[in-house]
């Protein structure tokens, strides 16, 4: 049990004499307790001076003797919350997550306090496929609903893809029918029946997507989801409303009373005008009932408008005999958009974590793919081609693009992003001293104690602070809302990342050519190499690599293994580096949960437009 002490609920951090003594301490507190409170104890029962010295060298293996516990029922676990476990990782999501160390909380060594899960407000699509429409034309345009609910997702919401389904349970419904109006006209006011069945939240159409960092106040605001007056963006048209449930059910029935549909021969004009500017609601509803004044650089739509003034050749192949090609070519321009977006948000660039260079090349193998990836120019139908909402953007070139390095520490940035890679200490006392083997003796004797968290938060914290404190930073670092969209944590026991595609919202570039043979002509959308070395560190060689990664790969074993005596060695190591142990583990959990949440959400949307089964991507990518 890691010391951490809580009062009243409320945990209180002393500056302690060292480990040792301050579990000697409590172990004298406790007996001298129980004898006042229950008399001595049975001669069984009493600690021997070997227990006791033991305890005290290494506080996990022996538990702590087995005096009554004077406080009674206190050590009750705390509630299994549903869906909190994944693999080997568990976590409970609970206010008190700041705290050193978890187990203080859970009383559960394995089990991690993390933040409560922040809530996703909802934001609703409207999409309804043509009658007799070509397969072909489906599968894109579920492709792009598809990147549309990921954008979307990326960002903190719930996407929803609406259908008639919805509009139908609402009970205005009927008065619609009633209006008899064409099919255009009748779309939109359907739009408006689905998502007043819904209620609160936002309706944005699928060609409109979040097009901005992750902190824009327009997407800021949103996210909230508390939206008291019924709005649009003005220069979006009907791309983006937002408003609460009654608001909107109000304006559905103020526009389908209008007295224009009174007499539809001698309003023929009149309502034949309704469709155009952004459809029928808007031109109908006046700016009380429909607010319009929120100025908005955070969302870009790809209406036909757009895409035909700025996007000629896209739009050339979308309008020639119905047209797969042309809805690909633009889900490619809106991934390529959706990439420069966020390569722009993080001028700095990016970097990747590594702590202790000397030895764990190995650790950042998978950071360093992902980073290239990242910082890898997007393919584009349309190359220096500018997302609608900013014209201004700075294009990908080769010679310019995102920059890419290895820190020795973790750098407190917001224009830079940070993929770390946790090791579990086990694995990184292995790669760090390199042995293959790792026993009690040899951590006694030779390891530093929690050597990961120390070289990771020097730069921010300095040499002298204490291992609880750090970790404290490094969870928030992960884990607080202010700075979570910055960085991305990997654990280096998992070997390959699902999702990666939800955290940023877009594709990220898979190019066909491997590492070895790069094409003859290189273009802006090539692989960008590793990164240089940390300066003053050696690059390793072939073979030396070669021995990290098998030791990477029996310290997995290992940390995995069934066997007593293997499972020993692990707690051995885990009681000598608690801090390295808690951040690890913070780190598994956190991204376990991410993908928890995420593959609910998949399962409850299936039967829906753009899920991913629809799209054609996914399948058997759920195994842990
Ligand atoms: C989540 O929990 C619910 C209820 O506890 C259960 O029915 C569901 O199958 C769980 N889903 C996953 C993905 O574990
Ligand atoms: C509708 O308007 C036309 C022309 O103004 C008129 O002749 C007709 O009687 C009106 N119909 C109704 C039902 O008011
Ligand atoms: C689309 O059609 C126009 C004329 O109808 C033609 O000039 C143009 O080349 C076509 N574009 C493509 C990509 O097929
Ligand atoms: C980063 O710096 C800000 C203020 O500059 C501070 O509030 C925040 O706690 C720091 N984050 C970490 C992880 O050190
Ligand atoms: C990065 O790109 C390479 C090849 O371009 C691909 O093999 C690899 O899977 C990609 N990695 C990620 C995390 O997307």
């Amino acid at each position: 049990m890691p010391v951490q002490r809580t009062c009243c609920g409320h945990p209180f951090v002393l500056r302690m004499p060292p480990r040792r003594f301050q579990l000697l301490f409590g172990v004298i507190t406790f007996i001298i307790f129980s004898l006042v409170l229950f008399g001595p104890p049975s001669a069984a029962d009493i600690p021997t001076v070997e227990e006791l010295k033991e305890t005290i060298k290494n506080p996990k293996l022996p538990k702590v003797p087995s005096v009554h516990n004077p406080f009674g029922q206190g050590a009750h676990k705390s509630p299994i919350q549903p869906n909190s476990t994944s693999g080997d990782a568990t976590w409970f999501s609970d206010w008190t997550w700041k705290n050193p160390f978890s187990s203080s909380i859970t009383l559960d060594e394995n089990r991690a306090v993390l933040p409560p899960l922040t809530n996703r407000p909802p934001i609703y699509t409207y999409y309804e496929s043509g009658k007799k429409q070509d397969e072909e034309v489906s599968k894109a345009e579920h492709a792009l609903l598809l990147a549309w609910r990921r954008a979307w997702w990326a960002q903190g919401f719930k996407p929803q893809v609406l259908s008639r389904a919805e509009a139908q349970k609402n009970p205005l419904y009927e008065s619609l029918q009633r209006l008899r109006l064409d099919s255009k006209l009748e779309m939109e006011v359907v739009r408006w029946l689905a998502w007043g069945h819904m209620g609160t939240g936002v309706l944005a159409n699928w060609l409109a997507l979040p097009m901005a960092s992750h902190d824009n106040p327009m997407l800021a605001y949103l996210r909230r989801g508390e939206y008291p007056i019924l709005s649009r963006v003005d220069t979006l048209q009907n791309g983006i409303f937002f408003g609460e449930k009654a608001a909107i059910n109000g304006a559905i029935k103020k526009v389908l009373e209008d007295s224009i549909w009174t007499n539809v021969t001698a309003n023929k004009d009149k309502i034949e005008g309704l469709a155009k500017d952004g459809g029928v609601m808007i031109n109908l509803l006046d700016k009380e009932t429909l607010d319009e004044d929120r100025k908005a650089d955070g969302i870009a739509f790809y209406d036909t408008n757009t895409i035909v003034s700025k996007y000629k050749s896209v739009a050339e192949k979308i309008t020639n005999t119905t047209n797969p090609e042309g809805l690909k070519s633009l889900a490619t321009l809106i991934n390529s958009h959706l990439h420069l977006t966020w390569q722009e948000s993080f001028p700095s660039g990016v970097a990747i974590l590594k702590p202790l260079p000397e030895h764990t090349t190995a650790l950042t193998e998978e950071a360093v793919d992902i980073a290239r990836n990242l910082t890898q120019c997007p393919d584009s139908p349309i190359v220096a081609s500018c997302p609608p909402n900013r014209p201004k953007c700075k294009a990908c070139v080769s010679s310019s693009r995102m920059r890419m390095k290895l820190l020795p520490h973790f750098r407190n940035d917001t224009t830079l992003y940070t993929i770390g890679s946790v090791p579990h200490p086990y694995t990184l006392t292995s790669l760090h001293y390199t042995r293959d083997k790792i026993d009690k003796t040899f951590i006694r004797r030779k390891a530093e104690r929690d050597m990961w968290i120390f070289a990771a938060t020097q730069e921010i914290l300095g040499s002298t602070s204490s291992g609880q404190r750090r970790v404290v930073r490094f969870k928030e670092a992960v884990a607080s809302p202010r700075t979570a969209s910055h960085s991305l944590w990997l654990t280096a026991e998992r070997e390959s990342q699902v999702d990666l595609d939800w955290i940023f919202g877009f594709n990220l570039p898979q190019s066909s050519w491997n590492g070895q043979s790069e094409p003859p002509v290189p273009g802006p959308e090539r692989r960008p190499p590793p990164p240089e070395e940390i300066e003053g560190v050696k690059k390793p060689q072939e073979n030396e690599l070669r021995m990290e990664k098998n030791r990477l790969r029996k310290a997995r074993e290992a940390i995995k293994s069934k066997d007593r005596r293997m499972q020993e060695a692990v707690g051995v190591v885990e009681a000598w580096n608690l801090a390295d142990t808690e951040a690890w583990r913070f780190a598994r959990a956190w991204s376990a949960r991410r993908r928890v949440e995420r593959r609910k959400w998949e399962e409850e949307e299936q039967g829906f437009a753009g899920a991913e089964k629809k799209a054609g991507v996914g399948g058997g990518r759920w195994e842990d």
